[in-house]
């Protein structure tokens, strides 16, 4: 019996509709758009300003707007995962909401959270529950809420992350089409260099940690720069590598959107040209758990059945890693 190969059969996004520019956040804090725009590569992130609004408010219209894309009956769902790194509560998961208000009444749900690695290591975990065989539709959404951990006082993470969701259908494919490879990473040791310090159980909330931000992401970002670069084109090269993918095969680099420099020389290292690269960091700055899927869903009308796709992360913790998938269908 040929193996059972996990595809991506359906997308589907959720973008707020508040445009935070460059030119606004030049009257939040001591910047400007040159800079923004030339370190980073961002001009512009959306915001959910919806009052009483989280993270599930993102995950369920991305999610409907897959189902009503491909038509998909959410009572078939078996499985719902959140990626994200921002839940609506700290406890309650934000998957199980999300599967309820969907309609995903069959199914079972959790969040999963591995910082901007989450969708990446989603995929693994979505596609290993049906490579085994048990289940037939799984759900994955990455959505985050960067606006509500980021101090808008702190021009060193501000300028960087913004609001989104998208969503991917994983289902069972009988012509090797699906996740063909992968290769992922952890190392604790980069904990202290991109965290939130307080509100989990070393250090519950206080007045003295709200005095003191300590609730708000904070970066050292030209370490996390660093580890970045080497780390994404390290796993992006091995996986090329290892599944023997010349640069000419590969269809598509699906690249975590952290900062334009960090794209480009994962690319380079990868000897990829750019017009393959997929980019949306201009438009939504980095959403986290959402840019791959946000990826897809932008780029979903350019794909074909048969495209190689390589995709690579890296985040917080620190995780990284990289995917290779065979895309399945042509839109
Ligand atoms: O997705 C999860 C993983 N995260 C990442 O991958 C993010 C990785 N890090 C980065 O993308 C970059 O490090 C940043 C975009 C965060 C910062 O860019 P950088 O080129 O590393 O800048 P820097 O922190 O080294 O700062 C360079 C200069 C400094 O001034 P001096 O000391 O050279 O005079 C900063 O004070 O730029 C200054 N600066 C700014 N200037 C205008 C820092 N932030 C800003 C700003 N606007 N927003």
């Amino acid at each position: 019996m040929s193996k059972i190969t996990a595809a991506i059969s359906a997308v589907g996004k959720y973008l707020p509709d508040y445009i935070l520019t460059n030119k606004e956040l030049e009257t939040l804090v001591e910047t400007n758009d040159d800079w923004i725009t030339s370190r980073t590569g961002i001009k512009e992130r959306r915001i959910l300003k919806e009052p009483n609004q989280g993270t599930s408010f993102m995950a369920i219209r991305a999610a409907k707007d897959l189902l009503q894309k491909s038509n998909v009956d959410p009572k078939e769902i078996d499985m719902v995962i959140v990626a994200t790194a921002t839940p609506d509560l700290p406890v309650a998961s934000t998957a199980v909401f999300t599967a309820t208000e969907i309609g995903a009444t069959n199914a079972f749900a959790y969040d999963l959270h591995a910082a901007c690695s989450s969708f990446l290591y989603g995929m693994s975990t979505a596609a290993s529950y049906i490579e085994s065989g048990r289940y037939k539709k799984v759900l994955l959404i990455g959505a985050d809420k960067m606006s509500s951990i980021i101090d808008y006082t702190d021009r060193a993470t501000c300028i960087i992350f913004g609001d989104g969701a998208g969503a991917v259908l994983f289902e069972p494919n009988s012509e090797g089409m699906g996740l063909q490879d992968e290769y992922l990473r952890s190392d604790g040791s980069g904990r202290e260099f991109l965290k939130i310090e307080a509100g989990g159980s070393i250090l519950p909330v206080s007045e003295d940690t709200l005095k003191n931000g300590q609730h708000f992401v904070h970066q050292e970002g030209k370490t996390v720069f660093k580890f970045a670069v080497s780390n994404m084109a390290d796993v992006a090269e091995k996986m090329l590598i290892r599944n023997q993918l010349s640069n000419d095969d590969i269809s598509w680099l699906v690249p975590h959107q952290a900062n334009k420099r960090i794209i480009e020389a994962t690319a380079k290292r990868v000897n990829v040209d750019a017009s393959k690269v997929m980019m949306n960091i201009h438009k939504y700055g980095n959403t986290t758990s959402a840019t791959l899927p946000l990826l897809l869903a932008d780029y979903e009308h350019q794909l074909k059945k048969g495209d190689n796709l390589i995709f690579a992360a890296f985040g917080g913790g620190f995780t990284w890693g990289s995917i290779y998938l065979k895309w399945s269908y042509n839109s």
